[in-house]
């Protein structure tokens, strides 16, 4: 009941600024963002790459209202590509972009946004890494699969989100299935109405299983992004029944988020990539991550009680 609650206060100004202020409020966002500074973010990152994992980064911001908020967001990109170079981890750290944060919500949105992402695509390229373009609400859904198409042009292994709870998520999946394509299914944090996405969990689990399919059958190179054991699980069976081997796919999950059984894949020779937030805009991040999960609700309104 909650979730779309909490969902809502995602996106409002005055509820960001209440949650902001409250001093409970740090020690739950530091357990899902690493760190406000990027040296912070680099020594996370430097962290797991030691054990094994592999990493995508997200340099946090969301929803700009100033052409030049895109701007700094993509030089905070650029930034952040030198230094993964600079300290060797451009092998194992790609990196997630919104292209909110890149002005495609602004008049002329997907120029302005392709424009943005465009320089770090190279730069990334150029360091020996990539770009995965993160997926938002469903009105940016077409949007952002043109701007990859045209990246893709060029940078073909830049990859791409899909959100299960959405309708056209399968033919999606069909389309993005083709050789070299770098596809991260996940199931979606926004709310969305039920006109356009499975608004019953159950539904939404369904059609996760039916777009792994595709993707597993396909040509490219699905990124499980997941927590659910049940999925991983079934990701682990088709893989063997589509006869991919361990590097042919990989699994994902968030900075913070089920540690151990990252670590068990690991162990188990998998790749699993972790996605790691920094930066000061962590607001509608950590309000997403609440929401998904009762038991971080909870934990956050005790605390908030209890002060
Ligand atoms: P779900 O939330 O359905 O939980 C299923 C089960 O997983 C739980 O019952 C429990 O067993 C286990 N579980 C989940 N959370 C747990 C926790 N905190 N501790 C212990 N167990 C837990 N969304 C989006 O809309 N656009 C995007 O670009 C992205 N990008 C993205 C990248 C990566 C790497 C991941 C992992 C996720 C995203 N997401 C996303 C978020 C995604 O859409 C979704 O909201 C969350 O992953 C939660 O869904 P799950 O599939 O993890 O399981």
């Amino acid at each position: 009941m909650l979730g779309p609650v909490l969902l809502a206060a995602a996106r409002s100004d005055s509820i960001r600024r209440l949650v902001s202020a409250a001093p409970v409020t740090r020690p739950m966002v530091d357990r899902f963002v690493a760190g406000e500074q990027l040296d912070q973010c680099l020594q996370s990152v430097g962290s797991l790459a030691d054990r094994g994992l592999e990493i995508t980064v997200d340099h946090l911001g969301e929803d700009i209202t100033e052409r030049a908020e895109a701007v700094r967001n993509r030089d905070a990109y650029l930034a952040l590509t030198e230094e993964l170079a600079a300290a060797g981890l451009g092998a194992r750290a790609e990196m997630s972009v919104k292209l909110s944060a890149f002005g495609q919500a602004l008049p002329d949105g997907h120029d302005l946004a392709y424009a943005n992402v465009l320089p770090v695509v190279e730069a990334a390229a150029a360091a020996g890494t990539t770009v995965t373009l993160d997926m938002e609400d469903h009105t940016t859904v077409d949007s952002t699969l043109a701007i990859l198409g045209e990246l893709r042009k060029r940078f073909p292994a830049t990859g791409a989100v899909v959100q299960s709870y959405l309708f056209r998520t399968e033919e999606d999946c069909h389309a993005l299935a083709g050789e070299g394509s770098r596809v991260r299914l996940v199931k979606g944090a926004y709310k969305e109405p039920a006109e356009v996405a499975f608004q019953d969990k159950r539904e939404v689990d369904k059609a996760y299983v039916r777009c792994l399919k595709v993707l597993m059958a396909g040509k490219g190179y699905p990124m499980v992004g997941s927590h659910d054991p049940r999925m991983v699980a079934i990701a682990q069976d088709l893989a063997a029944r589509y006869g991919r081997k361990q590097d042919e796919y990989e699994f994902q999950m968030l900075y913070g988020i089920r540690a151990a059984e990252q670590t068990r894949l690991v162990a188990q020779g998998h790749r699993m990539r972790v996605y790691v937030p920094y930066g000061t805009d962590w607001y509608g991040y950590f309000m997403r991550r609440l929401a998904e999960r009762p038991a971080n609700l909870a934990f956050f309104l005790r605390s908030l009680v209890s002060k």
